[in-house]
């Protein structure tokens, strides 16, 4: 399904080739309210104090298949607690090659290191928001990020078209296809301890999603180095509308954020870790046991910054519900039935927007 807004609403800004062109002071255009802004102090009292800092968990995912079965329950439990209370964990011993996440990371950054023109042929429009893009939302006059991306689909097979990847840099296609192969495979592994863990049986998550006709889909990220970044963000605060994200990011530059309450909490990166998080459509069908969590990226002014956000989404027609097996008398459905298609208008045309969206469509109680 496509949305019925054909073009950008005024000329699109490549906020890269902004930043090369060495201005000192951003447009206003990127300057959030001071509500927004990213403020340089340490997370914590206690982080201030030389103390413990927090990140989120971490979860070594080779646990799920070792022979021993107390570490197969203890990861599964791990995996589970991260779910309930972050929406958000570091994935290490994932299987993934590591070699591939690397040289995946690489050709896109070759890719934005290409000349403006050639990167223009691949422009996108807000109908399917595939190809190099420098905006999410379509209202004219918006606040804008400090990002340009490149947004590619992977599945359902039909929606493939490597035609729209990029070619230069060469190896381009090649890679993004193993990638996403092996972190299919990957996603596909997680829904099902995602399921169990729930207590429903273990394809649940996986045939909620549409099984084979599932959806996936890839953007990168481009984060150019900003003169103003305590006034700016490269992402604005959000939750993924999606089914979940697994995140490579530079390991060199942090800049992703989540939220703890009233806090932003700054993640460390581990080498060759994903980052995985919940979205909105795991929030639902779980009826709020599992938490799709906002968060926002940062920018500075010394590095650029390059990430591989990979979603996994449910068939766009498929309706998403809370599991029957999860509702009680005292625990009723906090969502209405949604199509995927009809949930992701709203990020789609009003760009990201906090956790207003799933709020918004919380039945009353
Ligand atoms: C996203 C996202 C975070 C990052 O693409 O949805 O949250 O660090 N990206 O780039
Ligand atoms: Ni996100």
């Amino acid at each position: 399904m496509t949305n019925c807004v054909q073009s950008w609403p005024e000329p699109v800004i490549r906020v890269q080739h902004l930043s090369d062109s060495g201005l000192l002071a951003i447009p206003e255009r990127y300057v959030k309210k001071p509500s927004d802004r990213p403020i340089f102090v340490p997370a914590s009292p206690s982080a201030a104090a030389g103390g413990e800092v927090v990140n989120i968990p971490v979860v070594d995912v080779s646990g799920l298949y070792s022979g021993d079965a107390d570490l197969r329950r203890k990861t599964a439990a791990e995996i589970d607690e991260a779910c309930r209370e972050w929406g958000f964990f570091q994935a290490v011993n994932h299987g993934v090659s590591h070699d591939l996440m690397r040289r995946t990371r690489e050709v896109w950054r070759e890719f934005f290191e290409l000349p403006l023109a050639e990167k223009q042929m691949y422009a996108n429009s807000p109908t399917t928001y595939e190809g190099y893009g420098s905006r999410l939302g379509v209202e004219k006059g918006m606040s804008l990020d400090w990002s340009d991306y490149f947004f590619l689909n992977y599945l359902p097979a039909r929606l493939r078209d490597q035609n729209k990847w990029p070619s230069p840099p060469v190896s381009c296609r090649e890679l993004v296809e193993e990638y996403s192969k092996q972190v299919v495979e990957l996603c596909g592994k997680l829904m099902k301890i995602f399921s169990i863990n729930l207590g429903l049986k273990e394809d649940y998550l996986l045939e909620a999603f549409g099984g084979e006709g599932l959806g996936a889909c890839m953007r990168v990220n481009y984060y150019p180095k900003c003169p103003q970044p305590d006034l700016t963000l490269g992402l604005s605060s959000h939750s993924d509308p999606g089914g979940m994200t697994l995140l490579f990011p530079d390991e060199n530059v942090s800049g992703l954020q989540v939220r703890r309450g009233e806090n932003w909490l700054t993640v460390t990166p581990l080498p060759n870790a994903f980052i995985v998080n919940l979205g909105d459509q795991l929030q639902v069908l779980s009826n709020a046991k599992y938490k799709s969590v906002e968060h926002r990226v940062i920018v500075n002014s010394e590095r650029e910054r390059v990430s591989l956000a990979f979603f996994y989404n449910p068939r766009g027609d498929m309706v998403i519900k809370p599991a029957e097996e999860l509702i009680t008398a005292e625990e009723p459905p906090l969502y209405p039935p949604t199509t995927y298609d009809q949930y992701r208008l709203y990020i789609r045309m009003k760009g990201p927007c906090g956790k207003s969206q799933v709020e918004s469509i919380k039945s009353p109680q």
